[in-house]
C-alpha cells in the first residue's frame, strides 16, 4: 500500500477499510497460498473466510483508488486483494489522486463496434495487447471487458460497447480481444452473460427467448469467446432469462457454460445485489460484485443450515483461489503506474484506421487531393466523441477532434466557421456547468447555419465536411425520434449544404461520429461521401483525417445492418421505445419482460431471407480500390470443409479486402436463414495487381443448427452452397458441396 502519497483522510479510510476486511488475523498462521496448494489453503480456511472470499468490495483498493471492485484479502493465508475495473474501450480508473500531482489517464481505444468493423481478429489482438499492458501497469488484475451482447436492436444504449448482430463475428472478435488482453498476464471478463440486449429496466427485465434463438444467436458468440479466448472470468448479467436471473441459473452457469463449453474460470455477478445470493452461489456464480455484508451473512447462514453445501462452497472458493493465483497482485508484479501511453495512442489510431467504414463515395469524392480548403460543419466536429458513456467511458487526457485532425493532415479550415462552432460548444459547456446538467443524453443541440452563410462558405472553400454525433451509454436505451432519426436541424444542414455546394459543383462529405445505427436512407443520396468512424477512441479523428486525405485506404465493413426505417428491424415491436415505467410492475411489455418473438431472425438473417430492403447491409464497406474474387475451391469431409479463394487488387491503390463466407444450408428440415456467416478472412494490404489466397475452414459443428425437438445440434445432409461475398448481399463467387449424411452433436 503506498501510504506516503495518500492524504490523512484516505489513509484513515483505507485503514478502516482494511480492518473492515472481515477481521482476519494479519500474521501468517496458515499455509501461504500457491498455485499448487489450493486445496490445502481451502482446508485451512474458516467458513467465515470462505464466505468473505465469495463477496467482493467496491471503491478503494489501497494502491489503485476507485477501481470498479476488488476481491478480499486474507493475509494469514497469503491471499491478496485483487482489483477489477472497466471497460471495453480502455481502462477506467480515476485520472487524479489526492496527494500526488501524477495523473493516471488511460488510452481511449476504439469502441467494440468499431473494432468489430475491422473484421480482423489479428488486429484486435494486437490492439488489446496494448490495452492489457495498460491494465497491468496501472495495477489492475481484471479488465471488465469485452462487452459482447448481440446487437438485437439498433436502440440498445450499450450497442457501442458490443460487437455485432452476428454471433460468429462477435465471438471471433471477442475471443481475439480476450487473447490480446490476457497475453499480458491480466484477466478479462466477457459480459454480460447472457441476453442483456436492452438497458430499459436491465436489473429486472426478463428476456424471453426460444431455446433455438438462445443457442444459435445469444449464447453462440459467448460459446466462441469462451472456447477460443479462454477468458479468466465471465460476468453474468443483471437480467432474467426465461423467468430466472441469469446469475442464479444453474443451467446457464454450470450446465451450459462449464459442462457443455468447458469454461474453467470464475463467474462474477454484474454490479448489483439480488436477494437470493445463495441461489447464485449454488448456480455457479462464484463471486458477488460489488459485494455487501448482507451477502456474506446470507452465505454464512446457508452453510450453517446446509442450504449451501460444503462442496458447493468449496467449489466456488476454489475457483476464486485459482483466479487469484493468476493475478499480478498475487504475483506482486511491480507495476509502474507509467504505461506507455504514447505508444498506446498510436496503437489506438492504427486500430481505428483498420476499422473505419466507408459507406458512400460518389464521383471519386474521396480521397481529397490534400491541402484543400475545408468548410467543417457540425458541433461534433469540435466535440468529437471518442467513446460512449457509463462504465464504457475512459478518462482520456485528450480526445482529438476533427478541427485539429484535418489541420494536422494539412487541410486549411474555414476559420470563421471553425470559430463559430468552437464558440457554440463553449456556450453549451457553460450552460451545462450552470445547470450542472449534461447535454441531452443522445446528442448535442446542433447550431444553425444560415443559407447565406453556407453560400459564402461554398464560395470560399473547396469541400464541405459535416460531422454528426450521437452519444449513449448504460442505463438507458436510445429512442427513434431525434436519435435514430436525424433532428430537423441536422436534416436542414445536410439539405442546405448539399444544395449550395452542388450548385457550385463542390462535394459534401458526412462523418458519422455515432454510438449506434442511425437512419441514413432518407438523406444519403444528398451527399457525396459518408465515413463511419463510430466513436473511434482518442485518436480516431486523426484516422478519419488520414482516410479523407487518402493516407489510409478504408477497409472496415459493417458488423450490423442499417435498416431503412427503425420499424423494419425484426425486433422493433419488441423493444422499449422509451423508458415507460407506467403500468403495473411485472406486466409491462418490453420493460418487465421482452418477448424475443423474432427468434433467430436477427439482422441480415431477417432482412436477407425475407427480402426486406436495407439502407446498408451487414458486411458492407467501400474501398478506394477494387478487388477481384477468383474461383474458390472447396474440400469437404465429415469433419467440415476448407475453402480457398484468391483475391486480387484490381485497382490503383494498395488496400485490404474482407471476404465473407456465408453458407446456405440445404432446404428441408429446420427452417433456416437463406445464408449465415460461417467464416471470414481479411487480406493483408495488397498492392495494385497483387493477389493473396485466403483459406477459410468451417467444421460440421459450426455448420449445425439447434433442433429444439431433440435439444441437439444437427448438420443436415444435402447440398451446401458457399457464398463468398464482399457483404451479405454482394456475393461474388459461389461453390457447392454435398454432405452425404447428417451429423448430430
Ligand atoms: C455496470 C455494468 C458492467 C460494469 C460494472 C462495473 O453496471 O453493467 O458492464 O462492468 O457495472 O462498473
Amino acid at each position: 500500500m503506498r501510504l506516503k502519497t495518500l492524504s490523512f483522510t484516505r489513509i484513515s479510510l483505507i485503514t478502516m477499510l482494511m480492518c473492515s476486511q472481515v477481521a482476519f488475523a494479519q500474521q501468517a498462521d496458515g499455509p501461504a497460498l500457491r498455485s499448487d496448494n489450493i486445496d490445502e489453503v481451502l482446508n485451512a480456511m474458516t467458513t467465515e473466510e470462505k464466505c468473505a472470499l465469495l463477496v467482493g468490495g467496491a471503491g478503494i483498493v489501497p494502491d489503485v483508488p476507485n477501481v470498479a471492485g476488488y476481491t478480499r484479502t486474507i493475509p494469514r493465508l497469503g491471499i491478496p486483494m485483487t482489483a477489477l475495473s472497466d471497460g471495453p474501450a480502455g481502462l477506467r480508473i480515476d485520472p487524479t489522486r489526492e496527494g500526488t500531482s501524477q495523473t493516471f489517464y488511460c488510452t481511449g481505444f476504439p469502441i467494440g463496434t468499431l473494432i468489430a468493423s475491422s473484421w480482423d481478429p489479428a488486429m484486435v489482438e494486437v490492439m488489446t495487447q496494448a490495452m492489457g499492458s495498460e491494465v497491468l501497469e496501472y495495477g489492475v488484475d481484471v479488465l471488465l471487458a469485452p462487452g459482447m451482447n448481440i446487437h438485437r436492436n439498433p436502440l440498445c444504449g450499450r450497442n457501442f460497447e458490443y460487437l455485432s448482430e452476428d454471433p460468429l463475428l462477435s465471438g471471433r472478435i471477442a475471443a481475439a480481444y480476450v487473447r490480446g488482453v490476457q497475453s499480458k498476464g491480466v484477466g478479462c471478463s466477457v459480459k454480460h452473460f447472457a441476453a442483456n440486449n436492452q438497458e430499459t429496466n436491465r436489473l429486472e427485465n426478463d428476456a424471453r427467448i426460444s431455446e433455438r434463438a438462445l443457442r444459435e444467436i445469444y449464447l453462440k458468440n459467448f460459446e466462441i469467446a469462451v472456447k477460443e479466448g479462454r477468458p479468466w472470468t465471465v460476468m453474468s448479467s443483471y437480467n432474467k432469462l426465461n423467468g430466472e436471473y441469469t446469475q442464479q441459473s444453474h443451467r446457464l452457469l454450470t450446465t451450459i457454460l462449464r459442462d457443455d463449453w468447458g469454461f474453467d474460470g470464475l463467474v462474477m455477478t454484474d454490479w448489483g445485489c439480488k436477494d437470493s445470493t445463495v441461489k447464485s452461489a449454488k448456480a455457479g456464480n462464484d463471486l458477488m460484485m460489488p459485494g455487501f455484508q448482507r451477502e456474506r451473512d446470507r452465505l454464512m447462514a446457508a452453510v450453517e443450515s446446509g442450504e449451501l453445501t460444503q462442496a458447493e462452497l468449496d467449489r466456488n472458493v476454489r475457483r476464486v483461489l485459482e483466479y487469484i493465483v493468476k493475478t499480478p497482485h498475487y504475483r506482486k508484479y511491480p507495476y509502474s503506474n507509467q504505461p506507455d501511453l504514447k505508444a498506446h495512442a498510436q496503437v489506438a489510431r492504427k486500430a481505428a484506421e483498420e476499422s473505419i467504414v466507408l459507406l458512400r463515395n460518389e464521383h471519386g469524392t474521396l480521397p481529397l487531393k490534400g491541402g484543400e480548403k475545408v468548410a467543417l460543419y457540425g458541433i461534433n466536429s469540435v466535440d468529437f466523441l471518442g467513446v460512449g458513456t457509463g462504465s464504457g467511458f475512459v478518462h482520456m487526457a485528450h480526445v482529438a477532434n476533427m478541427q485539429e485532425a484535418l489541420t494536422t493532415a494539412g487541410f486549411s479550415l474555414d476559420e470563421d466557421l471553425a470559430n463559430y462552432y468552437r464558440h457554440c460548444y463553449a456556450l453549451q459547456q457553460d450552460k451545462e456547468r450552470m445547470e450542472a446538467s449534461s447535454t441531452d443524453k443522445r446528442h448535442r443541440s446542433e447550431p444553425e447555419v444560415s443559407v447565406k452563410a453556407i453560400e459564402r462558405q461554398a464560395k470560399a472553400n473547396d469541400v464541405a465536411i459535416i460531422v454528426l454525433g450521437r452519444i449513449a451509454g448504460e442505463g438507458a436505451d436510445r429512442v427513434v425520434h431525434d436519435d435514430f432519426e436525424l433532428t430537423a436541424i441536422e436534416r436542414e444542414l445536410i439539405q442546405n449544404v448539399s444544395l449550395v455546394y452542388h450548385k457550385a459543383d463542390k462535394r459534401v462529405v458526412v462523418v458519422l461520429n455515432i454510438v449506434g445505427v442511425v437512419e441514413t436512407a432518407s438523406w444519403k443520396g444528398l451527399v457525396d461521401a459518408i465515413i463511419l468512424p463510430w466513436t473511434p477512441g482518442q485518436e480516431g479523428a486523426h484516422a478519419v483525417a488520414d482516410i479523407i486525405k487518402g493516407k489510409v485506404n478504408p477497409s472496415g465493413k459493417l458488423p450490423m445492418t442499417f435498416p431503412v426505417n427503425y420499424m423494419d428491424s425484426p425486433s422493433a415491436g419488441n423493444f422499449p421505445y422509451r423508458w415507460d415505467m407506467s403500468g403495473r410492475r411485472g406486466t409491462r411489455r418490453n420493460v418487465d419482460f421482452t418477448e424475443y418473438e423474432e427468434g433467430i431472425w436477427v439482422g441480415y438473417r431477417h432482412f436477407q431471407t425475407r427480402g426486406v430492403e436495407v439502407s446498408y447491409p451487414f458486411g458492407y464497406g467501400l474501398s478506394y480500390t477494387t478487388f477481384d474474387y477468383g474461383q474458390p475451391k472447396v474440400k469437404a469431409n465429415q469433419e467440415g470443409f476448407t475453402a480457398t479463394i484468391t483475391v486480387t487488387n484490381t485497382g490503383k491503390v494498395p488496400g485490404r479486402e474482407v471476404v465473407e463466407l456465408y453458407v446456405s444450408a440445404p432446404s428441408g428440415g429446420l427452417e433456416k436463414p437463406d445464408r449465415e456467416l460461417k467464416a471470414f478472412a481479411k487480406t493483408k494490404t495488397l498492392m495494385p495487381g497483387e493477389s493473396e489466397t485466403l483459406t477459410l475452414t468451417v467444421t460440421t459443428y459450426e455448420m449445425a443448427s439447434f433442433n429444439e425437438s431433440t435439444a441437439a445440434w444437427e448438420t443436415a445432409a444435402g447440398t451446401y452452397k458457399l457464398l463468398f461475398g464482399a457483404s451479405a448481399t454482394d456475393i461474388r463467387r459461389t461453390v457447392s458441396f454435398k454432405m452425404k449424411k447428417a451429423i448430430g452433436f
